[in-house]
């Protein structure tokens, strides 16, 4: 399948097409999603949680996504991978946001960057667009800002709290973004600012009226096990067939069934009598 651009989602929100969207941190489920015709991964801050067992997204270091998005791009040379801009690498200044920004591209060749926050990050937006970067924006529940919300809980459900989202969407399109996620919104919310941006609007948590969805894919491959947003829906469970097959394979260890002759490598024709004639020597 040819690989899609930032164009090709515009068309699709435009002829009705749903974006199917995931994350990923590492090479082999960059390969398994770009197998699987998956139309962009994010390599999402949340590969603290998902791949450090930090308790949230804050100590995510620039370092740290680098190496995940090189992994991801290699494994996904034909897919729309987008770099997250993690805690503290955008908030203090434009410049540093532009550098950052700048790295994803330059270091991990991505196609695009996504952070966190609405009206108050415009200038850090404008600026990072000004340097040619497509940009993703990304509001509703922002996980580096949960403090401030409250924790991680759903945004949007009074009518304030929506104006409030759609002055948001409204600021962000106009500045200038590609894409805009919008994470546990209520679907009418995320339905209303879907139709009224020209952009794509994506959903993780924002309902089915919106132009495609994404998850975390150690959710939706049933890895992930501090706990499970009511957004998730589990497609296997990695947990349970890879702890059943370690118990497998401990217990054939420790009963002399693994390994068995098909796993060893034999001496070369001939070398075995010469090995015992050797051996003899170094008896006891
Ligand atoms: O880091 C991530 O995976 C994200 C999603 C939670 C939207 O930003």
């Amino acid at each position: 399948m040819p690989k899609k651009m930032i164009h090709d989602f515009g068309r699709m929100k435009d002829a009705g097409e749903k974006i199917a969207w995931l994350t990923a941190y590492d090479f082999p489920t960059a390969q398994f999603a770009e197998a699987a015709g998956i139309d962009m991964l994010l390599v999402g801050d949340s590969l603290g949680m998902c791949v450090y067992g930090y308790p949230n997204t804050i100590p995510v270091t620039m370092d740290q996504c680098i190496v995940h998005c090189e992994a991801v791009r290699r494994g996904a040379p034909d897919t729309f991978v987008i770099g997250d801009m993690p805690f503290m690498s955008y908030q203090s200044s434009v410049e540093k946001g532009i550098e950052n920004a700048g790295r994803f591209l330059k270091e991990a060749a991505v196609d695009a960057i996504k952070l966190e926050g609405g009206r108050r990050i415009l200038p850090m937006v404008r600026g990072i667009l000004d340097a040619g970067i497509v940009v993703v924006g990304h509001i509703g529940l922002t996980p580096q800002s949960s403090g401030q919300l409250g924790g991680h809980k759903a945004q949007g459900r009074t009518v304030e709290s929506a104006r409030a989202l759609i002055e948001d969407a409204l600021a962000l399109e106009e500045a200038g973004i590609q894409m805009l996620l919008l994470e546990a919104v209520p679907p009418e919310v995320g339905g209303f600012i879907t139709r009224r941006l020209s952009i794509p609007v994506l959903s993780i948590g924002a309902g089915m009226h919106c132009d495609g969805q994404l998850l975390i894919v150690s959710d939706l491959i049933g890895q992930f096990q501090a706990f499970t947003p009511k957004f998730v829906r589990k497609y296997c469970n990695v947990a349970e067939v890879v702890t059943s097959a370690m118990k497998e394979y401990a217990a054939d260890v420790r009963a002399g069934r693994f390994p068995e002759d098909e796993h060893c490598y034999h001496m070369l024709e001939g070398e075995y009598e010469k090995f015992q004639e050797m051996v003899k020597r170094y008896e006891v």
